[in-house]
Protein backbone atom coordinates (compact mmCIF):
# COMPACT_ATOMS: atom_id res chain seq x y z
CA UNK A 1 0.00 0.00 0.00
CA UNK A 2 3.26 2.72 -0.07
CA UNK A 3 2.04 3.62 -3.48
CA UNK A 4 -0.96 4.88 -2.21
CA UNK A 5 -2.09 8.22 0.06
CA UNK A 6 -5.66 7.73 2.09
CA UNK A 7 -7.43 11.15 0.72
CA UNK A 8 -10.02 12.46 2.41
CA UNK A 9 -13.72 12.06 1.24
CA UNK A 10 -16.00 15.24 0.97
CA UNK A 11 -18.52 16.54 -1.05
CA UNK A 12 -18.87 15.70 -5.02
CA UNK A 13 -15.79 13.21 -4.40
CA UNK A 14 -16.24 12.31 -7.54
CA UNK A 15 -14.15 15.08 -8.89
CA UNK A 16 -13.00 16.77 -5.55
CA UNK A 17 -11.66 13.25 -4.03
CA UNK A 18 -11.12 10.68 -7.10
CA UNK A 19 -10.84 11.10 -11.29
CA UNK A 20 -14.09 9.11 -12.45
CA UNK A 21 -14.36 8.79 -16.19
CA UNK A 22 -17.54 10.60 -17.15
CA UNK A 23 -19.95 11.15 -20.43
CA UNK A 24 -20.74 14.85 -21.87
CA UNK A 25 -24.49 15.19 -22.06
CA UNK A 26 -26.35 18.06 -22.57
CA UNK A 27 -30.41 17.59 -21.16
CA UNK A 28 -33.17 18.94 -23.30
CA UNK A 29 -36.04 19.46 -20.81
CA UNK A 30 -39.22 22.18 -21.49
CA UNK A 31 -39.52 24.67 -19.81
CA UNK A 32 -42.55 26.39 -18.61
CA UNK A 33 -42.67 28.88 -21.73
CA UNK A 34 -42.37 25.78 -23.98
CA UNK A 35 -38.94 26.47 -25.12
CA UNK A 36 -36.12 23.27 -24.96
CA UNK A 37 -33.68 24.16 -22.03
CA UNK A 38 -30.14 22.63 -22.36
CA UNK A 39 -28.27 21.88 -19.42
CA UNK A 40 -24.76 19.80 -19.03
CA UNK A 41 -24.72 16.62 -17.71
CA UNK A 42 -22.22 14.04 -16.56
CA UNK A 43 -23.53 12.31 -13.63
CA UNK A 44 -25.84 10.30 -15.99
CA UNK A 45 -25.46 6.12 -16.13
CA UNK A 46 -27.29 3.05 -17.16
CA UNK A 47 -29.50 2.09 -14.35
CA UNK A 48 -32.13 -0.54 -15.26
CA UNK A 49 -29.75 -2.39 -18.04
CA UNK A 50 -31.82 -6.06 -17.84
CA UNK A 51 -34.29 -8.07 -16.18
CA UNK A 52 -37.00 -5.22 -15.76
CA UNK A 53 -40.22 -4.24 -17.33
CA UNK A 54 -38.05 -1.11 -18.64
CA UNK A 55 -34.38 0.54 -19.27
CA UNK A 56 -33.75 2.92 -17.11
CA UNK A 57 -30.91 5.93 -16.76
CA UNK A 58 -30.02 7.94 -13.31
CA UNK A 59 -29.40 11.29 -13.38
CA UNK A 60 -27.96 12.88 -10.45
CA UNK A 61 -28.69 16.64 -11.03
CA UNK A 62 -29.00 19.81 -8.56
CA UNK A 63 -32.64 20.23 -7.63
CA UNK A 64 -33.08 24.28 -8.49
CA UNK A 65 -31.61 23.39 -11.84
CA UNK A 66 -33.63 24.62 -14.83
CA UNK A 67 -33.39 20.80 -15.81
CA UNK A 68 -34.20 18.92 -12.84
CA UNK A 69 -37.27 21.77 -12.63
CA UNK A 70 -38.53 20.84 -15.55
CA UNK A 71 -38.31 16.98 -15.02
CA UNK A 72 -40.20 17.40 -11.86
CA UNK A 73 -43.28 19.19 -13.86
CA UNK A 74 -43.21 17.61 -16.92
CA UNK A 75 -41.53 14.40 -16.75
CA UNK A 76 -39.84 14.63 -20.08
CA UNK A 77 -35.91 14.91 -21.24
CA UNK A 78 -33.49 14.29 -23.80
CA UNK A 79 -30.58 13.05 -23.69
CA UNK A 80 -27.99 14.41 -26.03
CA UNK A 81 -24.35 12.51 -25.88
CA UNK A 82 -21.79 15.27 -27.39
CA UNK A 83 -19.26 14.40 -29.34
CA UNK A 84 -15.72 15.30 -28.89
CA UNK A 85 -15.20 18.84 -30.31
CA UNK A 86 -13.59 21.71 -28.34
CA UNK A 87 -16.12 24.55 -29.18
CA UNK A 88 -18.56 21.99 -28.64
CA UNK A 89 -17.21 21.38 -24.58
CA UNK A 90 -16.78 25.14 -24.32
CA UNK A 91 -20.39 25.50 -25.02
CA UNK A 92 -21.31 22.85 -22.29
CA UNK A 93 -19.25 24.69 -19.73
CA UNK A 94 -21.09 27.64 -20.57
CA UNK A 95 -24.77 25.66 -20.78
CA UNK A 96 -23.40 24.48 -17.43
CA UNK A 97 -22.99 27.73 -15.36
CA UNK A 98 -25.51 27.47 -12.62
CA UNK A 99 -28.53 30.04 -12.62
CA UNK A 100 -29.03 31.30 -15.75
CA UNK A 101 -32.26 31.29 -17.13
CA UNK A 102 -33.32 29.51 -20.52
CA UNK A 103 -34.39 31.84 -22.79
CA UNK A 104 -30.68 33.96 -21.97
CA UNK A 105 -28.91 30.80 -22.23
CA UNK A 106 -30.34 29.67 -25.28
CA UNK A 107 -30.30 32.54 -27.09
CA UNK A 108 -26.69 32.13 -28.28
CA UNK A 109 -26.56 28.59 -28.38
CA UNK A 110 -24.56 27.00 -30.95
CA UNK A 111 -26.40 23.69 -30.76
CA UNK A 112 -28.76 22.73 -33.47
CA UNK A 113 -32.32 22.04 -31.96
CA UNK A 114 -35.16 19.66 -33.68
CA UNK A 115 -38.49 18.43 -32.90
CA UNK A 116 -39.30 15.18 -31.42
CA UNK A 117 -40.77 12.76 -33.01
CA UNK A 118 -42.65 11.28 -30.36
CA UNK A 119 -45.27 14.05 -29.47
CA UNK A 120 -45.48 17.66 -29.04
CA UNK A 121 -45.01 17.72 -25.38
CA UNK A 122 -41.31 16.50 -25.73
CA UNK A 123 -38.45 18.68 -25.17
CA UNK A 124 -36.04 19.24 -28.26
CA UNK A 125 -33.09 16.96 -29.45
CA UNK A 126 -29.57 17.84 -30.41
CA UNK A 127 -28.92 17.00 -34.17
CA UNK A 128 -25.05 17.41 -33.55
CA UNK A 129 -24.99 14.58 -30.79
CA UNK A 130 -24.18 11.05 -32.09
CA UNK A 131 -26.85 9.50 -30.00
CA UNK A 132 -30.03 10.84 -28.24
CA UNK A 133 -32.51 8.88 -25.49
CA UNK A 134 -35.56 10.02 -25.12
CA UNK A 135 -36.61 9.53 -21.73
CA UNK A 136 -39.38 9.76 -19.32
CA UNK A 137 -39.04 9.87 -15.43
CA UNK A 138 -40.66 7.20 -12.85
CA UNK A 139 -41.79 9.03 -10.46
CA UNK A 140 -43.80 5.90 -9.25
CA UNK A 141 -40.38 5.00 -7.48
CA UNK A 142 -40.45 5.97 -3.95
CA UNK A 143 -44.12 7.62 -4.37
CA UNK A 144 -41.80 10.55 -5.76
CA UNK A 145 -44.10 11.68 -7.80
CA UNK A 146 -45.15 14.03 -4.33
CA UNK A 147 -41.93 15.98 -5.77
CA UNK A 148 -43.26 19.26 -6.93
CA UNK A 149 -41.30 21.79 -9.12
CA UNK A 150 -41.03 25.58 -7.37
CA UNK A 151 -38.62 25.09 -4.45
CA UNK A 152 -35.76 27.00 -5.69
CA UNK A 153 -34.23 27.90 -2.14
CA UNK A 154 -33.99 23.98 -1.30
CA UNK A 155 -36.27 21.42 -0.16
CA UNK A 156 -36.95 20.21 3.55
CA UNK A 157 -37.24 16.75 4.70
CA UNK A 158 -37.94 14.47 4.48
CA UNK A 159 -35.94 13.05 1.40
CA UNK A 160 -36.10 10.21 -0.41
CA UNK A 161 -33.26 7.52 -1.05
CA UNK A 162 -33.30 7.01 -4.79
CA UNK A 163 -35.37 9.14 -6.93
CA UNK A 164 -36.88 12.40 -6.64
CA UNK A 165 -35.53 15.26 -3.92
CA UNK A 166 -32.71 13.34 -2.15
CA UNK A 167 -31.35 16.32 -0.19
CA UNK A 168 -31.33 19.61 0.46
CA UNK A 169 -30.29 20.39 -3.06
CA UNK A 170 -30.20 17.20 -5.05
CA UNK A 171 -32.20 15.61 -7.10
CA UNK A 172 -32.03 11.78 -8.31
CA UNK A 173 -34.29 10.83 -11.41
CA UNK A 174 -34.54 7.77 -12.51
CA UNK A 175 -35.37 7.66 -16.49
CA UNK A 176 -37.05 5.32 -18.57
CA UNK A 177 -35.37 4.98 -21.56
CA UNK A 178 -38.29 5.68 -24.40
CA UNK A 179 -36.07 5.72 -27.35
CA UNK A 180 -32.34 5.52 -28.96
CA UNK A 181 -31.49 7.47 -31.70
CA UNK A 182 -28.17 6.80 -33.29
CA UNK A 183 -26.11 8.13 -35.93
CA UNK A 184 -26.26 6.50 -39.30
CA UNK A 185 -22.58 5.38 -38.98
CA UNK A 186 -22.81 4.11 -35.68
CA UNK A 187 -26.35 2.07 -36.07
CA UNK A 188 -23.80 0.30 -38.35
CA UNK A 189 -21.19 -0.41 -36.03
CA UNK A 190 -23.49 -1.61 -33.70
CA UNK A 191 -25.99 -3.87 -36.29
CA UNK A 192 -22.91 -4.99 -38.93
CA UNK A 193 -20.50 -5.42 -36.71
CA UNK A 194 -17.68 -3.10 -34.81
CA UNK A 195 -14.65 -1.98 -35.86
CA UNK A 196 -12.00 0.85 -34.03
CA UNK A 197 -12.71 3.28 -37.29
CA UNK A 198 -16.69 2.73 -36.29
CA UNK A 199 -17.01 4.27 -32.89
CA UNK A 200 -18.02 7.75 -32.13
CA UNK A 201 -15.89 10.30 -30.96
CA UNK A 202 -17.08 9.97 -27.49
CA UNK A 203 -14.98 12.54 -25.16
CA UNK A 204 -14.40 11.73 -21.16
CA UNK A 205 -15.38 14.84 -18.91
CA UNK A 206 -13.61 14.86 -15.37
CA UNK A 207 -15.28 16.93 -14.06
CA UNK A 208 -15.23 20.48 -12.46
CA UNK A 209 -11.24 20.62 -10.76
CA UNK A 210 -9.13 23.28 -9.29
CA UNK A 211 -12.41 25.86 -8.58
CA UNK A 212 -11.76 26.88 -12.38
CA UNK A 213 -12.25 25.07 -14.83
CA UNK A 214 -13.92 21.73 -16.29
CA UNK A 215 -11.61 19.08 -17.42
CA UNK A 216 -12.15 16.80 -20.51
CA UNK A 217 -9.92 14.63 -22.52
CA UNK A 218 -10.30 14.13 -26.84
CA UNK A 219 -11.61 10.91 -27.98
CA UNK A 220 -8.58 8.41 -28.81
CA UNK A 221 -9.50 5.43 -31.55
CA UNK A 222 -10.32 2.07 -29.13
CA UNK A 223 -8.45 -0.87 -29.67
CA UNK A 224 -9.45 -4.49 -29.10
CA UNK A 225 -8.38 -7.16 -26.59
CA UNK A 226 -9.64 -10.93 -27.72
CA UNK A 227 -11.37 -12.63 -25.52
CA UNK A 228 -9.39 -16.17 -24.97
CA UNK A 229 -11.67 -19.92 -25.13
CA UNK A 230 -10.75 -21.82 -22.13
CA UNK A 231 -8.95 -25.03 -22.75
CA UNK A 232 -11.77 -28.07 -21.84
CA UNK A 233 -14.60 -25.44 -22.57
CA UNK A 234 -16.33 -27.96 -25.30
CA UNK A 235 -16.44 -30.35 -22.48
CA UNK A 236 -18.69 -28.32 -20.89
CA UNK A 237 -20.47 -27.14 -23.72
CA UNK A 238 -21.57 -30.86 -24.61
CA UNK A 239 -22.14 -31.65 -20.96
CA UNK A 240 -24.93 -28.88 -20.86
CA UNK A 241 -26.15 -29.02 -24.15
CA UNK A 242 -27.16 -32.73 -23.73
CA UNK A 243 -29.28 -31.25 -20.29
CA UNK A 244 -31.39 -28.68 -22.10
CA UNK A 245 -33.95 -30.60 -24.04
CA UNK A 246 -34.16 -34.28 -24.46
CA UNK A 247 -36.10 -33.97 -27.84
CA UNK A 248 -33.36 -31.61 -29.35
CA UNK A 249 -29.41 -32.46 -29.72
CA UNK A 250 -26.09 -30.80 -30.60
CA UNK A 251 -23.41 -32.22 -32.55
CA UNK A 252 -19.82 -31.68 -31.26
CA UNK A 253 -18.71 -29.83 -33.43
CA UNK A 254 -21.68 -27.37 -33.12
CA UNK A 255 -20.64 -27.32 -29.67
CA UNK A 256 -17.16 -26.27 -30.46
CA UNK A 257 -18.50 -22.93 -31.76
CA UNK A 258 -19.73 -22.32 -28.55
CA UNK A 259 -17.13 -21.96 -26.52
CA UNK A 260 -16.85 -18.29 -26.15
CA UNK A 261 -19.66 -17.77 -24.79
CA UNK A 262 -19.40 -17.10 -20.85
CA UNK A 263 -19.85 -19.65 -18.54
CA UNK A 264 -22.90 -18.15 -16.54
CA UNK A 265 -24.50 -17.17 -19.99
CA UNK A 266 -24.05 -20.39 -21.15
CA UNK A 267 -27.16 -22.44 -20.04
CA UNK A 268 -29.51 -19.37 -21.20
CA UNK A 269 -28.36 -19.09 -24.55
CA UNK A 270 -28.46 -22.73 -25.34
CA UNK A 271 -31.87 -22.62 -24.00
CA UNK A 272 -32.69 -20.03 -26.45
CA UNK A 273 -31.11 -22.10 -29.35
CA UNK A 274 -33.08 -25.17 -28.35
CA UNK A 275 -36.58 -22.92 -28.31
CA UNK A 276 -35.35 -21.34 -31.67
CA UNK A 277 -34.80 -24.70 -33.45
CA UNK A 278 -37.88 -26.18 -31.89
CA UNK A 279 -39.79 -23.41 -33.49
CA UNK A 280 -37.91 -24.55 -36.56
CA UNK A 281 -38.59 -28.02 -36.72
CA UNK A 282 -35.05 -28.72 -36.06
CA UNK A 283 -33.68 -31.68 -33.91
CA UNK A 284 -30.68 -32.21 -34.22
CA UNK A 285 -28.22 -28.32 -34.15
CA UNK A 286 -25.13 -28.85 -36.33
CA UNK A 287 -23.00 -26.29 -37.89
CA UNK A 288 -25.25 -25.17 -40.44
CA UNK A 289 -28.78 -25.40 -38.23
CA UNK A 290 -26.34 -23.44 -35.70
CA UNK A 291 -26.40 -20.66 -38.49
CA UNK A 292 -29.75 -20.35 -38.85
CA UNK A 293 -30.35 -20.31 -35.09
CA UNK A 294 -27.84 -17.37 -34.82
CA UNK A 295 -29.38 -15.59 -37.94
CA UNK A 296 -32.60 -15.57 -36.13
CA UNK A 297 -31.09 -14.76 -32.43
CA UNK A 298 -29.78 -11.63 -34.14
CA UNK A 299 -32.90 -10.60 -36.00
CA UNK A 300 -34.67 -11.22 -32.82
CA UNK A 301 -32.27 -8.93 -30.69
CA UNK A 302 -32.62 -6.23 -33.74
CA UNK A 303 -36.21 -6.25 -33.55
CA UNK A 304 -36.58 -5.32 -30.19
C1 LIG B 1 -19.49 19.12 -18.31
C2 LIG B 1 -20.44 19.43 -17.20
C3 LIG B 1 -21.04 18.40 -16.50
C4 LIG B 1 -21.94 18.68 -15.45
N1 LIG B 1 -22.53 17.64 -14.79
C5 LIG B 1 -23.43 17.88 -13.83
C6 LIG B 1 -24.12 16.81 -13.19
O1 LIG B 1 -23.93 15.63 -13.50
N2 LIG B 1 -25.03 17.12 -12.24
C7 LIG B 1 -25.31 18.40 -11.87
O2 LIG B 1 -26.15 18.63 -11.00
N3 LIG B 1 -24.67 19.44 -12.48
C8 LIG B 1 -23.77 19.21 -13.44
N4 LIG B 1 -23.16 20.25 -14.07
C9 LIG B 1 -23.55 21.61 -13.70
C10 LIG B 1 -24.87 21.96 -14.38
O3 LIG B 1 -24.65 22.03 -15.77
C11 LIG B 1 -25.41 23.28 -13.86
O4 LIG B 1 -26.02 23.04 -12.60
C12 LIG B 1 -26.36 24.00 -14.79
O5 LIG B 1 -26.94 25.07 -14.13
C13 LIG B 1 -27.43 23.09 -15.32
O6 LIG B 1 -28.17 23.77 -16.28
P1 LIG B 1 -29.73 23.96 -16.09
O7 LIG B 1 -29.94 24.81 -14.86
O8 LIG B 1 -30.19 24.64 -17.34
O9 LIG B 1 -30.29 22.59 -15.89
C14 LIG B 1 -22.23 20.02 -15.10
C15 LIG B 1 -21.63 21.06 -15.81
C16 LIG B 1 -20.75 20.77 -16.84
C17 LIG B 1 -20.12 21.90 -17.59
Amino acid sequence: MDQFKDLRIVDNFYQTSSFIPMPTILIGTVCESGQTNLGSYSLCFPYYIAGKDYYAMILEARNSSNTAQNILRTKKCSLNFIPDDKKYFKEAVRLGFPGDKTEDKMKNCIFTLKNSTLGEDRPQIVEEAFQVFECTWDDTLEDAYKDKAGNLEGYEPPYRNFNGITSKFGAHFILKVDKIWMKERYYDTIINGVTSNGFPSVPVDYGYRDSTNFWCSRFKKPFKEKIQAKEGDVQSVIYCAQRIDPNVKFTKEACAKLTKIPRIFLKAALTQMVDIAKEENISLIDENALTIINDKRRKEKKDK
